[in-house]
């Protein structure tokens, strides 16, 4: 598929999107999963054969029924009700806007948002994302295969400050964090603090502290202040 054409009309229309994603993930208390999907549509990437990546390919339902991406259709088919209102702007944007936008009514930080993504059908073969249960090396195959480094894996896994794992999807269960629809760094102070009841870490969480050059970045993170912290209005 062609990309998209980036004229203002595109940018207008990427714009409506994002106030109607802002209403719909603020009312269905979505955000979690929307940030999910945003993750998992991009975490497929693979830098040096150009494949995979935020592409839209996970709305596929061969995708979406690769065990990783269980519970991903929720996410689909509320993106659905703002892809038919803008039917210009491609999944791939769409996703990527979504997770930008839970990050923000949460109380995260804006992040700029450069559209022009193109969508794809093909979805790469299962076994890019991560497995929960795998440590420090794993972690590292997986994030530089995207390009990505040691700093990238930890800031990004912060994104386990929203939401939590559902029994029926993962077979993990629980929280991260004591208030998972609130975006802070309060998952990093998690880890460094250690077990706490009734919220969860995943092996792949526990590698973060457990690695000498991720924990660095851990402790960075738990002292960061929290600059962004502020209410969200319609
Ligand atoms: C580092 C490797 C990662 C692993 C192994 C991992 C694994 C998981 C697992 C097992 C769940 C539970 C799914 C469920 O049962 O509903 C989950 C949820 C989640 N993940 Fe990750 N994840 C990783 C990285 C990330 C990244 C990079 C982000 C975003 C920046 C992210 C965002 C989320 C969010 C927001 C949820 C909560 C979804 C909800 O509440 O429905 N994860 N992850």
């Amino acid at each position: 598929m062609a990309a998209p054409v980036v004229d203002a009309e595109y940018l207008k229309e990427i714009e409506k999107a994002r106030r109607d994603l802002r209403a719909l993930i603020s009312s269905k208390q979505c955000a979690p999963i929307m940030l999910r999907l945003a993750w998992h549509d991009a975490g497929t990437y693979d830098a040096k054969a150009k494949t995979g990546g935020p592409n839209g390919s996970i709305r596929n339902v061969e995708e979406l029924n690769q065990s990783a991406n269980n519970g991903l259709k929720i996410a689909v088919d509320l993106c659905e009700e703002v892809k038919a209102k803008h039917p210009k702007i491609t999944y791939a944007d769409l996703y990527q806007l979504a997770g930008i936008v839970a990050v923000e009514v949460t109380g995260g930080p804006s992040i700029d948002f450069v559209p022009g993504r193109k969508d794809s059908d093909a979805s790469p073969d299962e076994g890019r994302l991560p497995d929960a249960e795998q440590g420090p090396s794993h972690l590292r195959n997986v994030f530089y295969r995207m390009g990505l480094s040691d700093r990238d894996i930890v800031a990004l896994s912060g994104g386990h400050t929203l939401g939590r794992a559902h029994k029926d999807r993962s077979g993990f269960d629980g929280p991260w964090t004591k208030e998972p629809l609130k975006f802070d760094n309060s998952y990093f102070k998690e880890l460094l603090k250690g077990e706490t009841k009734g919220l969860l870490k995943l092996p792949t969480d526990k590698a973060l502290i457990e690695d000498p050059k991720f924990r660095i970045y851990v402790e960075q993170y738990a002292k960061i202040m929290q600059h962004h912290t502020r209410s969200y209005q319609n």
